[in-house]
């Protein structure tokens, strides 16, 4: 049997990439994080870095910014997976650079962990956003480097612990604002799940140059149907409050920075039907759960009842 591949990790300590590490380890993977010396004195962070530690996980020190640690830490890997965050998607063209430079990457993926950028009809802020991660595809595609990008739509923890209403911090017992009809489809995956099948992509000749849909069957669902489920488990009829798409594109006119583009993100899953209105096309792309059956995915019904 092949040995499994090694694997770096960029942004191992951040929100998805700790679950990105943690599966990579579990999984068997040789697993290495590039860390950045000051976040060692970051008091929860530094708590997590222990964590990397006893599971065995090596520690690198640099920075995306500092080539010469980059192109050192690529060197001892066969896989880059990439989980920065928002603000640093630009800055992977020095990734792209550093995996150019070393040469013997076997599979790269990008920071994505979101929608396919390359079928969105996002309003702004989330088409700029969106649109870094195109330029992102389009570079490592020139460069000729072999890739998969990560398509996992919403991570539940976000969305499902609040059903995406604002100012919360439970799901609604008595009001929920739907944005638009609420019969447009999204798709929600646990953090966990997003991992496992992240790392069961990397050395998988199947998902080589693809795109890997984490569109799991039974976590697709329009924003009426989750609610109802929510419904019969707490066995209370919410009132509904619709948000039309006109007066949503006014909110996110006249709102500020971080809230309109959480309002543009809304907006573009749950009314412009952003993860369902295209169909997976084999030659470029591959669903998670059909290559992947063996997987037992946390359902969004499972997955509400620690809320009841
Ligand atoms: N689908 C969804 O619902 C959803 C939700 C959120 C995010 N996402 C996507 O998931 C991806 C990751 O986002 P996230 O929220 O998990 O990110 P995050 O929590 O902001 O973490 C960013 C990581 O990048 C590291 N980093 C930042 N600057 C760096 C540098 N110069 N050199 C090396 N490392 C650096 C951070 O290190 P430190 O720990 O040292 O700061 C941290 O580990 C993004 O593409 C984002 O768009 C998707």
């Amino acid at each position: 049997m092949a040995s499994k591949s090694k694997i770096l990790v960029l942004g191992g300590t951040g929100y998805i990439g700790k679950f990105i590490v943690k599966a990579s380890a579990e999984a068997g993977h040789p697993t290495f994080a590039l860390v950045r010396e000051t976040t060692l004195s970051h008091p929860e962070k530094s708590k997590l870095i222990e964590t990397f530690k006893t599971s065995g996980v090596t520690l690198l020190y640099g920075d995306i910014n500092d080539h010469e640690s980059l192109v050192k830490a690529i060197k001892q890997v066969d896989v880059v997976i990439s989980t920065v965050g928002g603000q640093q998607i630009d800055d992977q063209v020095k990734v792209i650079a550093a995996i150019k430079e070393v040469g013997n990457i076997k599979r790269f993926l990008p920071s994505e962990f979101g929608v396919d950028v390359d079928h969105q009809s996002a309003v702004e802020p989330a088409a700029s956003f969106f649109n870094k991660k195109v330029k992102i595809r389009r570079a490592i595609e020139a460069e000729g480097i072999p890739h998969t990008f990560i398509c996992s739509y919403a991570f539940a923890g976000y969305y499902l612990p609040t059903l995406g209403q604002e100012n919360v911090t439970a799901p609604p017992r008595d009001k929920v604002v739907v944005l638009g009809d609420g019969n447009v489809k999204g798709v929600y995956v646990t953090e966990e799940d997003v991992a496992t099948y992240t790392i069961k992509a990397v050395d998988d000749p199947r998902t080589l140059n693809k795109t890997l849909h984490i569109r799991l069957p039974a976590n697709t669902l329009t924003f009426n149907e989750l609610v109802s489920l929510w419904e019969n488990k707490i066995n209370t009829t919410l009132h509904k409050i619709y948000i039309p798409e006109h007066q949503l594109l006014k909110n996110i006119q006249e709102s500020p920075f971080p809230a309109n583009f959480l309002l543009a993100l809304g907006h573009c899953m749950l009314v412009k039907d952003v993860c369902t209105n295209y169909e997976i096309d084999p030659s470029s792309a591959v669903e998670a759960s059909e290559i992947y059956p063996e997987v037992e995915y946390t359902t969004v019904d499972n997955y509400l009842n620690a809320f009841v």
